[in-house]
C-alpha cells in the first residue's frame, strides 16, 4: 500500500544525518526555504508572529516547540526550560495560550521520572498563565507510557492538560474509555507514524472507519472534543453527525496543521466552526517535516519546485 510504504520511507529518511544537515542549511532561510510552508520559523519571535497572524484571521492556535527523541537528561531539561521561557514569552505577547508537546522531548526515553518532573514544571508555569497543554501522541512504542504519565499528572491535580488518540491503533477504543472516564480532553488524529500490523490498521479505509467510530463517541461523550484531520470526507461526515445530534458548532473544534489546507481552515471558520491551527516552530523541525512529506508525496514535488525555482 503506497500510503504505508511512503510513511515508512520518509520515517527512515528522517533518521538520516546528512539529509538533516542539508535540509537544516537550506530549508528555513534563503530563496528556497521549502520548509517555511509547514514550519512557522526557528525562533520564539517567528512563532509569536505566526500566532498573531492566525489570531487576526479569526482562527485558534496551539504552539509546538519542535523536538523529540532526546537521548540525554541535559537535553530534556533544556527543552523543559525552553518551554517555560516560551510560556512566559507568549503570556507577555498576549497571544493565544495553548501548547502542544511531546514527552520524548522531555526525556521519556531516558528517565521516566525526570520526564514527569519536566512535564510538571511546564504545567506549573502554564497553569499560572492560564494555558492549555496538549500532550501529543508519538509512536505506539510510547502509547502506554504517554497515557500513564498523562494519568499521573491528572491525578496529581493538573487539569489544563489533554492527550491525543490515534485511530490507526486497534487499542484506541479502549484508551478512549480510559481517558474519557477522567473527563479529560482528547484530540483525535489518524496517526502519523508507521506502525506494524499487529498494533495498527494498514489500510486507509480501516483507519478512516475507525476515525469516524471514535469521532462519533468523542462528539457525544467527550469533553471539548478536538477533531484533527484534513480529510474532507471525514469533515463532512462529522459536520453531518453533529448537526443531526444538535451539537452546537462551537461545542467541539476542528484542528489542522500549519500550512496544510488553509482553504479548508478558512472555510470552516466562515461556517462558524472553531478551527485550531497546530503551529510548529524551532530548530529541530526535520523529523516533523519528513512526516508531512510522507503523508502526501505531492509535497515532495512542492519541495523540489522550491529548490529548483529560479532565484
Ligand atoms: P489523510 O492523511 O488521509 O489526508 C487527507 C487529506 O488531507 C489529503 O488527501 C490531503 O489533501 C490532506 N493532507 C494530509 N496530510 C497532508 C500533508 N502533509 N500535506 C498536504 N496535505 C495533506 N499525529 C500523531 O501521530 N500524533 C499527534 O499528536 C498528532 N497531532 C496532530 C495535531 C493536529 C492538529 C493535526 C491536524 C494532526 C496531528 N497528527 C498527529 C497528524 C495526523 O495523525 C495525520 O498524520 C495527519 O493529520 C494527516 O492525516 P489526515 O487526517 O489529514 O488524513
Amino acid at each position: 500500500m503506497l500510503d504505508a510504504a511512503s510513511k515508512a520511507f520518509f520515517q527512515t529518511l528522517s533518521y538520516n544525518a546528512i539529509l538533516k544537515k542539508l535540509a537544516s542549511r537550506y530549508g528555513m532561510s534563503g530563496p528556497q526555504a521549502f520548509a517555511r510552508r509547514f514550519i512557522a520559523g526557528e525562533t520564539v519571535d517567528d512563532a509569536i508572529a505566526a500566532l498573531r497572524a492566525i489570531q487576526e484571521q479569526g482562527l485558534h492556535s496551539t504552539l509546538d516547540y519542535l523536538g523529540e527523541s532526546v537521548t540525554s537528561l541535559a537535553a530534556a531539561e533544556n527543552a523543559a526550560r525552553e518551554y517555560v521561557g516560551l510560556v512566559e514569552a507568549v503570556d507577555r505577547a498576549g497571544v493565544e495560550r495553548n501548547l502542544s508537546l511531546k514527552l520524548t522531548q522531555l526525556g521519556l526515553d531516558v528517565d521516566r521520572a525526570i520526564c514527569v518532573d519536566n512535564l510538571r514544571r511546564i504545567l506549573r508555569a502554564a497553569g499560572r498563565c492560564g494555558f492549555f497543554v496538549r500532550i501529543d501522541m508519538e509512536s505506539s512504542a510510547h502509547t502506554d507510557a504517554t497515557l500513564d504519565i498523562f494519568e499521573t499528572v491528572w491525578k496529581l491535580g493538573d487539569r489544563g492538560v489533554g492527550v491525543v488518540l490515534q485511530s490507526c491503533l486497534y487499542r484506541s477504543e479502549k484508551d478512549f474509555e480510559r481517558v474519557n472516564a477522567l473527563g479529560a480532553r482528547i484530540r483525535l488524529v489518524k496517526g502519523a507514524y508507521r506502525e506494524p500490523r499487529n498494533v495498527a490498521y494498514q489500510q486507509k479505509s480501516d483507519v478512516d472507519a475507525a476515525y469516524m467510530r471514535l469521532a462519533r463517541r468523542l462528539l457525544t461523550e467527550g469533553t471539548h472534543p478536538a477533531i484533527a484531520t484534513h480529510d474532507v470526507e471525514i469533515l463532512d461526515e462529522v459536520k453531518r453527525f453533529a448537526a443531526e445530534r444538535d451539537i452546537a458548532r462551537d461545542g467541539f473544534e476542528f484542528q489542522m496543521l500549519y500550512g496544510i489546507r488553509r482553504d479548508l481552515q478558512n472555510a470552516l471558520r466562515d461556517e462558524g466552526y472553531r478551527m485550531r491551527v497546530y503551529v510548529p516552530f524551532g530548530r529541530e523541525w526535520f523529523p516533523y517535516f519528513m512526516r508531512r512529506l510522507g503523508e502526501r508525496p505531492a509535497n515532495v514535488a512542492f519541495v523540489l519546485r522550491s529548490l529548483f525555482a529560479e532565484r
